[in-house]
């Protein structure tokens, strides 16, 4: 496996949307290496998830997983999920602000509304199909990931650009604030 290089705002890459996989080029042995390389990827830099256009491809792929995060300690685990061509749809109108990060945006983190409750619906990488709801900071984590596929960085979302922090800043003033609020949302619909 291969770890690729992450792109980083200012690329336009990450400001494209990315096309649809077809079902040949999902079993291809190109694109499951890249699927493997992705996740290597994610996994040796800490993220809570790695879309495509993140490594310069021009795919409607992301990979997910969080277990035991030092960058995300609140965050819930989730298993780790590749999703192919993914669609969301808002369950109901409720949005919490969630604190995000963005391994394409070198140390800074800001607040943005995110859907508490999404209908997911995706192919795995074997082209199963699943459709399941996520919820809470799951929910946000998958929202961002699919957000990057079409050329969307948190940094748009960001409503109060005052909430903007360093990672260093955001420790010392703003996390223990956040982590209490984290809690509720997940204690309340747990994810
Ligand atoms: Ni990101």
């Amino acid at each position: 496996m291969t770890l690729l290089e992450i792109r980083s705002v200012g690329d336009p890459v990450l400001r494209e949307r990315a096309a649809e996989v077809s079902p040949d080029e999902l079993r291809s042995p190109e694109f499951q290496r890249l699927i493997d390389d992705m996740i290597e990827t994610m996994r040796a830099a800490g993220g809570a998830g790695l879309a495509a256009n993140q490594v310069g491809e021009r795919r409607r792929v992301a990979v997910i997983e969080v277990r035991d995060n030092p960058r995300y300690p609140y965050k819930p685990p989730i298993p780790l999920t590749v999703i192919v061509n993914p669609t969301l749809t808002p369950v109901d109108d409720e949005t919490f602000a969630i604190n995000e990060g963005c391994l394409s945006v070198p140390d800074l983190r800001g607040e943005l509304p995110r859907h508490v409750s999404v209908r997911v619906d995706y192919l795995d990488r074997d082209g199963e199909a699943h459709s399941e709801v996520q919820r809470g900071l799951t929910a946000g984590t998958f929202q961002h990931e699919v957000d990057h596929l079409d050329g969307i960085l948190f940094l748009d979302r960001v409503e109060d650009p005052t909430t903007f922090t360093t990672w260093k800043q955001f420790d010392r003033y703003h996390r223990d604030a956040f982590v209490a609020r984290a809690r509720a949302l997940v204690e309340r619909v747990g994810a």
